[in-house]
């Protein structure tokens, strides 16, 4: 269960990262944020729910050790992404108050390109390893 609907959301996510990017570039600003705030949102979701499987679950059971170093860069990778976009959405919606949120919002656009093509290519992974690894 918990792969099926981790898969179903890489999928969606994986959609809404392309959407919100071009939203932003046709000016749609106000949806580009909610979506940014939705998929952040529902990143950590995602990161805690699968540490609670991880930790209690029966479902998963444990990957070929052939595998652990590949699982361990999807992992790292991933947090990239989860890290920094909390860092945008925070720093856009705590504008002007602090310089944490000053850095994030003069350099928004470097940071959230890097941030979306690396969040693109772990889903990615996640969908390889949700096909692949099961
Ligand atoms: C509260 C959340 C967010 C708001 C209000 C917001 C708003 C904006 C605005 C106004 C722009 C236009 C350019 C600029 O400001 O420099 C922009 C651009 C951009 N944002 Fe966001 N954003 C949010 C979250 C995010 C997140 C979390 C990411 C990615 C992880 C992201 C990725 C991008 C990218 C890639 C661009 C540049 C588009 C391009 O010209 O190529 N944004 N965003």
């Amino acid at each position: 269960m918990f792969l099926i609907i981790s898969t179903v959301w890489a999928v969606i996510a994986l959609v809404l990262l392309i959407v919100a990017w071009w939203l932003v570039r046709v000016g749609r600003i106000v949806l580009h944020r909610n979506i940014m705030i939705l998929l952040t949102v529902g990143a950590w979701v995602f990161i805690i729910n699968y540490i609670f499987v991880q930790r209690y679950g029966e479902e998963l059971g444990s990957f070929p050790s052939k595998y652990v170093p590949w699982m361990a860069l999807h992992g790292s990778l991933g947090l990239v992404p989860l890290i920094g976009a909390t860092c945008l959405v925070v720093g856009r919606l705590m504008a002007g108050r602090n310089k944490f949120s000053t850095h994030f919002n003069q350099h928004h656009k470097t940071y959230g390109r890097t941030f979306i093509v690396v969040w693109f290519f772990s889903h990615l992974g996640g969908i390889f390893n949700a096909i692949f690894l099961h």
